[in-house]
C-alpha cells in the first residue's frame, strides 16, 4: 500500500525506516520529511497544518494509509479530517489527543477513573493558585495546561519559585497554553516512559525507555526535547509493566471509551516510579522523539501491520515481539540548544559512522545544501547503536558519534548512566 507519514524529525526518520521495511509498504511519502526520510521514499514539501493540502497530497499520491508522527497535527484534528474524507489514518482523534493537549483533561480523567497520579488543583486566577501553593508548601510543580513544547513545567523548590511560575504562565508568557495552570504534588522517584499501542478498546505494550531531558551531563541545565534515550528501561521490570497496564493504561482506555472518545494510537505514559508504585506524570499521544529511535530498531513485529490493526480495532490479534538487544541513542545538537542556534554548518562523516551495521544515524534537523549535509535545527542528529547490553550500546553509539565531524555540534557524554549504574 501507499503510505503517507507526517512529520520531519528523528522520530519520523526512524518511523520511515521501519515502515519501508514492511512488506505491506509499496511506496512511502513523508510530509514534510527530512533528508533521512528521503532515503526511504519521497518527501512532499507541504504545510501539514493545512489539512486540505494533506488531503490533496493523498489524492495525488493515491495514499491508502496515513501515519501521524508529531502531536500538533493530532491536537489540530488531522486524523478526524482524514477519516471524514474516507482515508485510513493512524493516531488519535482531536478529542482523544486531549490526553496530551490538556494536562487538566488528563488529571480529571485520572481522578475520575482512579488512575494513580500526583494530587492536583486547577487555576485560572493567580491569587487562588498562590494561596494553594502556600498552603501545600514546596517542592511543588506548576504546569501550563496546554502544549508548550517542553517549556510548560516548573518543578519549584521554593514557594517563591512556584508563585513566580504562576505569575509568568497566567500572565501570558506561554500564550494560550498557559491560560490555565495545574498545580500538583511533587512526586519522588525514578522516571520512565511506557508505550502502548491502542485500538480504542485493546492495548498492547510497545516498549519502555528512559530519556535525558536536561541539556548537560549529570542531568543538569535547562530542559530540552530530549538529549538521548535508551530502551528497554531496566527500572520497569515485567511485574511493574503489568502493573502499569492494569492500573494506568487499561483504565485510561476504558475511561476514554466510556466518555465516547476512544483512544486509538500510541499512548506514551511518562511515569514516576514512586515508593507507592508507578504513578502517571503525563501522557503523550504519539511516539517520543528520541524514544522512537531506540524502540523501533528493537521491534521485530511489522509496525505497519500493527498500526493497521490498531486503526481497524483488531489489536487483540496482535502480539509485539522484540530483539534481545538494547538500544542507546545520543542526540547531537547545535551549540546553543535549547536556546537560539545557528543553522547551516556542514556535517561530515555520517556514512563512516554508520559503517557498523548496528549503528544508525537518524536525521532530526538537517538539510541538504548541494551535496553537503547541513544543520537545520536545534536537535540535528540522533545516533543509535544496538548491542546485547546498554553498556555496550552506549560505547558503540559514542564511538559512532566521535566519527561524525561537526565542530558546531555538541552532545551529552553520559546517556544511559542510570541503567548502566544498575548493571544493564
Ligand atoms: P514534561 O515537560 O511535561 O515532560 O515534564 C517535564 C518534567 O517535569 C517531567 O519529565 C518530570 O521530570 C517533571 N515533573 C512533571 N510533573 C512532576 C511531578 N508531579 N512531580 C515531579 N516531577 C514532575
Ligand atoms: N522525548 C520526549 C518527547 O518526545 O516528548
Amino acid at each position: 500500500m501507499n503510505i503517507l507519514l507526517i512529520g520531519s524529525g528523528g522520530r519520523e526518520h526512524a518511523l520511515a525506516r521501519a515502515i519501508k521495511a514492511s512488506p505491506l509498504c509499496s511506496r512511502l511519502v513523508t510530509a514534510p520529511g527530512n533528508p533521512g526520510t528521503a532515503q526511504f521514499g519521497t518527501n512532499a514539501a507541504i504545510d501539514v497544518a493545512d489539512h486540505e493540502a494533506v488531503m490533496a497530497l493523498c489524492r495525488r499520491e493515491a495514499i491508502e494509509f496515513v501515519i501521524v508522527g508529531p502531536e500538533a497535527p493530532l491536537v489540530a484534528g488531522l486524523v478526524d479530517d482524514l477519516t471524514a474524507a474516507g482515508l485510513k489514518a493512524f493516531g488519535p482523534s482531536r478529542a482523544a489527543a486531549q490526553l496530551e493537549g490538556s494536562k487538566a483533561f488528563t488529571k480529571e480523567l485520572a481522578r475520575e477513573f482512579d488512575i494513580p497520579t500526583a494530587a492536583f488543583a486547577r487555576f485560572t486566577e493567580p491569587a487562588a493558585a498562590k494561596a494553594y501553593i502556600r498552603q501545600q508548601g514546596a517542592p511543588i510543580v506548576v504546569k501550563a495546561d496546554g502544549l508548550a513544547a517542553g517549556k510548560g513545567v516548573v518543578v519549584a523548590e521554593t514557594v517563591k519559585e512556584a508563585e513566580s511560575a504562576v505569575d509568568s504562565m497566567l500572565g501570558g508568557s506561554l500564550g494560550q497554553a498557559g491560560s490555565e495552570v495545574v498545580v500538583e504534588e511533587c512526586l519522588v522517584g525514578e522516571e520512565a516512559s511506557f508505550f502502548a499501542l491502542c485500538d480504542g478498546t485493546n492495548a498492547v505494550p510497545l516498549g519502555t525507555a528512559q530519556d535525558h531531558k536536561r541539556v548537560h551531563d549529570g542531568d543538569r541545565g535547562p530542559n530540552t526535547g530530549g538529549m538521548g534515550a535508551y530502551s528497554p528501561a531496566p527500572v520497569l521490570t515485567p511485574e511493574l509493566e503489568q502493573e502499569v497496564m492494569d492500573t494506568i493504561i487499561r483504565p485510561t482506555l476504558a475511561g476514554m471509551r466510556s466518555r465516547g472518545t476512544p483512544f486509538t494510537g500510541i499512548l506514551y505514559a511518562g511515569l514516576m516510579m514512586t515508593a507507592d508504585g508507578p504513578k502517571l506524570i503525563e501522557y503523550n499521544t504519539r511516539f517520543g522523539d528520541p524514544e522512537a529511535q531506540v524502540i523501533l530498531p528493537r521491534m521485530r513485529t511489522d509496525i505497519v501491520a500493527a498500526m493497521i490493526a490498531a486503526a481497524d480495532g483488531v489489536l487483540d490479534e496482535v502480539r509485539i515481539s522484540w530483539s534481545d538487544f538494547a538500544a542507546v541513542t545520543v542526540v547531537m545538537a547545535a551549540k546553543g540548544y535549547p536556546g537560539a542556534v545557528e543553522k547551516g554548518s556542514v556535517i561530515r562523516g555520517v556514512e563512516d559512522a554508520e559503517r557498523d551495521e548496528l549503528v544508525t544515524v537518524y536525521h532530526a534537523g538537517t538539510a541538504l545544501r548541494g551535496s553537503d549535509l547541513v544543520a537545520n535545527g536545534g536537535r540535528v542528529l540522533t545516533v543509535t547503536a544496538l548491542a546485547p547490553t546498554i553498556r555496550e550500546a552506549q560505547q558503540n553509539a559514542y564511538a559512532a558519534v566521535r566519527v561524525i565531524d561537526w565542530p558546531e555540534g555538541f552532545y551529552r557524554s553520559d546517556i544511559g548512566w542510570r541503567a548502566i549504574d544498575r548493571g544493564a
